[in-house]
This record gives C-alpha cells, structure tokens and sequence, in this order.
C-alpha cells in the first residue's frame, strides 16, 4: 500500500504551506516537477468546514466573522485536523447566506476585510493549517452587477447572454420548461416588459434572487478563471466547488420526466439540469490553473451524482482533486449498507486513482447525532461512525461542532428560521438552521462565548448546551472533543491510517471488520449485541467504554495488531 503519511503529507506544523506574497505564487516549470513527485496532502487530509456564520464572532454582532475564526485557529490546530474550508464570505445580500454572491472579490463586511482574509490565512499557515474556501459558480446574486446590467439591458442583449432568458408572449403565463427550484417553486422568474407587461424569463434552480449563469457563454468561464486566480494570488490553498454538476443545462433545456429536482434526491441520472458532459470540460481548466501555481492548490467538488462511478469523473486526473461522498452521508445506520457504501466507493474512485473523500454532516444536512436517532444512542453512534470514517482509506471532511457531539436543534421558533427553503416551501420545510446554530465555547448561557455577552446570536442558541460547550468539554477525557483529538492524533500518528487500501475481515452479524496495514482493526457493531473482538496486542481507542474484550452494540474500536 501507499504510504501517505511521509512527513511530507501535511506541512508540519508551523510550516508554511503557501505565502503570502503574490509574485511567489506562480509555479516555476522545476516546482511543477517537485509537485507532481511528492505526496499530495488533499489524499488523505482531516478537513474542518467551517460555516463563517455561525463559528465565532469577532465583533459581536451577533454573527461569526472572519477575525472569529483567525481567534479560534489554536482550536484547530490542537484539534489535529489538516486544513479548514470557508464557506462563502464574500459581498452578498445573504439571501442564502453568502451563496448569492455579488463580488467575488471581495470580503462582506458582516464578516470583515479583505485585510482580515489575508491575516487569517497568513495566521493558519504559520499554525500549518491549509485554508480551502467556497466558490460558486453556478449561480450569482441578483445584486451581482452583470445581473443589474441585464436588467437594464434590452431582451436579447449580451448582458443577458451571461445567464439563462427565455422570452416569452406576455400573455402566455407558462415558464419556459417544468423545472422547479431546490428551494421549492418553479425555478423560473418572469421580469417585467418595458411596457410594463410580462416580460423574459430567466433561470433560477436556487432562489429567485441566485440567478444561474449561463456556461456556455466565453465572458463567463473567463471571469471565473480569473476569480480563481484572485484567490490563489492571495495564497488560497484551494477551493470547494458549490454545485459542481449544475453548471451546464441541456441545449434546449427540455422538460425533466422526473418529479424532483434538488439533486440530494434519487432519479435525477437522465436529469436535463445536472451533471451534463460539458462541465467536465471547465475542471480540466481549473485544474490547469491549479497546477499552476506553488504548493499543490486543489479543488473539492460539492457534486451530488446518481452513484460514485458518476461521482468518479468529477476526480479524473486531469479534473478536480476530490468530490464529497454524499453516499456516506446519506446510508442509514447499517452494516450491511455501510459494507455496500464503501466497496462501491472505493471501487469508483481508484479506477480514477482518486481517493474518497468521506463525510458525515455539513451545513446543508441534519447533523448524523439526530440522524442516527438522537440522544445518547445518536451520539453513541456518531461517536462510532467518527472512528469507522477515520479508519477508511482516504480523506475527511469534519463539519463544525461535530467535535463536540452537537444534536440537531429540531425545535427552533418559526420566527427564528431563516433558511429560504422555509419561504419557498410555503412553510412547509423547516430548512437547513437547524444544522447551523452557533458554536458554544464557554460559559452556561446563551451566547457561550460564540459572541460578546448579552448579545443575541442570528439562530437562538439551545439553553442546555453548556455542558456541550468546548470549555466544558476541553478537560474532560471522556468527552466527545477529546475522543475526536485522540482519534486524530492516532490517526496522523499510525502509518496504517489514511491513504492506502482496506482489507475486510470475518465479521459477526451487523459487524464490519477491516484491517489497514500494517497493523490496525477497525471493528464497528451496527447492532444492539455486544460482540467479541478479534485477538490483538491493544487497544488503540474506543468509541465507548469496552466489556473486556467485548464490544457493546453501537459502537466501535481501533484495535493494533
Ligand atoms: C450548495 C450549498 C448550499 C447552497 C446551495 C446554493 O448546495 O452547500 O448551502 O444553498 O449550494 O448555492
């Protein structure tokens, strides 16, 4: 097997992956050799999302900011994770929270400078931490300026040409194709005619205010070339591609036979809106403009796919570097379909010579501790499926406050909830705030340390998370936040862990066992029964306390061989 964990994995700490300073961000033709020998750190990293909104806030606003995180960047690196991702910061009205972006190159000021984005970055290199932030490219604000000057332009006109309008008869009320909105609605909009009449339509698979822009027009594969370029410029180590299937649309945009849209959902394989061939033709650019610079920059598609051999072409080796695996998210609790995730998974990527990129939760997904059924048997379980998605050959996307065994806050007023997805359903889907209530750090009440005292964070905080908050947790060894650190310390210590290959085991019902050489067992019990452990040498970790050498139902064990 490969051994990915040569010190040259990961910068050692300290180390700074990338500078800072612009004129040495370009690769030289002898970098580019050196790179392509060397390992490379995205194969097997521990990646923290963090979701800018709701991790720390600077400036006690109420919101998490960027001068937050740059405050919490100890916390990561004594975390053990590699590198973090920055959901969107950017200038946006915050219709979906910093995905309708209106200035790609700019920091919103709800969040901080473009000063404040270049300390934080210079901040976690030095503490050997690599930053990946957000790019969204499918679609912009309607605040953007090229949808302002399409507005304003005549049906027709190039300015309209970036994005997708369909004219229409004023009095033929029919959108242009049955296509409905990930939000909920019809994902078409109608604008007014000059002569105050109905006028074109344009396209929207998100909310009204994100319109889709059109790919196939050369102004705007340029200009996202070049916002790239910005942030690698700045010393960005890499990007995560916000709905990387979405950006190209069938010619002719045919109506979909499928009832659903929003690709988290099954039977979108024939889908006239996602994943066309085409897209594939814009990563293999990307990743030229990656390879281009110093200090192995990459991309992380956010692709949702029919099936990982789907998911595969996105990790070609002249395309993207990593996509989420969604299916490991989605796969309920289960031997049986866990066993069926990986192999497929695995399967998929090394045709391509990719590795997977394993995930759990993240900020459009109920967290897996209410998934996995909640309370103490959720956390149990989620404590378990740490241990199995850190044992598996690749890399890990973590999302804040899994570390400290957040539940899902199910019970937010209704006056609280500001996801879209709430208004567009009519109110009928509560949405995705549930999964994005701030961070506790400190204290017994509300705000915990997330904001100044007394100050109202932008989701209400739950009253019972004091004991949940990394203060409170931070000196406890059995706590959930020092489980994760010793996990990630094992696993960035044991040269079994991360790239490589897995070896299945005899396994008891509702088991699964697997070796990773040279010398660890991860052994995950999906059912209820206790079950007797394969002989070994130690314990490594457990995800809860053992019965000598058996393994109660829930749970799961590193063992060394
Ligand atoms: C992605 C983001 C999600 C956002 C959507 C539209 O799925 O993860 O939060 O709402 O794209 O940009």
């Amino acid at each position: 097997m490969s051994d990915a964990r040569e010190p040259s994995a990961n910068p050692p700490r300290g180390e700074n992956p990338a500078s800072g300073r612009r004129s040495e961000q370009r690769n030289t033709a002898s970098d580019a050799r050196e790179q392509s020998a060397g390992t490379k750190w995205w194969r097997d990293a521990v990646v923290y999302e963090t979701y800018v909104r709701s991790f720390a806030d600077g400036n006690g606003d109420g919101v998490g900011d960027l001068p937050g995180i740059r405050s919490r960047l100890p916390y990561l690196r004594d975390l053990g994770v590699d590198a973090l991702w920055l959901t969107p910061f950017y200038t946006s009205p915050m219709v979906d929270h910093g995905y309708d972006v209106a200035d790609y190159r700019d920091v919103d000021p709800l969040f901080g400078t473009l000063e404040d984005f270049d300390a934080l970055l210079t901040e976690a290199h030095r503490l050997g931490l690599r930053v990946i932030i957000d790019v969204v490219p499918n679609h912009t604000s309607s605040r953007h300026p090229w949808f302002q000057d399409a507005l304003a332009a005549a049906a027709g006109s190039s300015a309209r040409e970036r994005y997708v309008f369909r004219a229409a008869a004023p009095d033929d009320p029919a959108p242009p194709n049955n296509w409905t909105s990930a939000f909920g609605g019809p994902a078409w909009s109608r604008l007014e005619g000059p002569d105050g009449r109905p006028g074109d339509w344009y396209l929207h698979l998100f909310a009204p205010e994100q319109p889709d822009l059109n790919w196939r027009n050369t102004e705007v594969r340029r200009e996202f070339e070049e916002i790239l370029r910005f942030w690698l410029d700045r010393g960005a180590d890499g990007f995560r591609v916000d709905v990387a299937m979405g950006l190209f649309k069938a010619q002719g945009l045919p109506d979909t036979t499928h009832p659903v849209h929003h690709p988290s959902q099954e039977g979108f394989r024939e889908s006239p809106i996602w994943g066309q061939p085409e897209v594939h033709d814009i990563y293999r650019r990307w990743r030229q403009i990656l390879d281009s610079f110093r200090g192995q920059r990459m991309a992380v598609a956010e692709a949702w796919t029919a099936g990982p051999e789907d998911l595969a072409r996105y990790v070609r080796s002249d395309e993207l570097h990593q996509a989420f695996n969604f299916s490991w998210l989605k796969a309920p609790w289960s031997a049986a379909a866990f066993r069926e995730v990986i192999d497929d998974s695995l399967a998929a990527t090394s045709l391509v010579g990719a590795t997977t990129t394993w995930v759990l939760s993240s900020h459009d997904a109920p967290r897996h501790v209410t998934r996995y059924g909640g309370g103490s048997l959720g956390l149990r379980r989620a404590r378990a499926a740490l241990l199995t998605t850190l044992a598996l050959p690749g890399s890990a996307y973590l999302y804040q406050g899994e570390e400290l065994g957040l539940p899902e806050v199910t019970d937010l007023p209704e006056e609280a909830l500001q996801d879209p997805i709430w208004r567009r359903s009519g109110y009928t889907q509560r949405g995705r705030d549930g999964c994005r209530v701030p961070i506790p750090w400190s204290g017994a009440r509300p705000p915990y340390g997330f904001s100044l005292d007394g100050t109202r964070p932008w989701l209400p905080m739950p009253e019972d998370w004091g004991e949940l908050s990394v203060a409170a947790q931070d000196r406890d060894p059995d706590s959930t936040l020092s489980f994760y650190r010793r996990a990630l310390r094992i696993r960035r210590e044991h040269p079994a862990l991360g790239d490589g290959t897995l070896r299945w085991l005899e396994a008891p019902k509702d088991t699964l066992v697997f070796a990773r050489d040279p010398g660890l067992v991860c052994v995950l019990n999906c059912g209820e029964n206790p079950v007797r452990l394969p002989d070994h040498r130690r314990v490594l970790l457990a995800s809860s306390p053992l019965d000598g050498d058996r393994l109660s139902g829930n749970g799961a064990v590193w063992l060394a061989m």
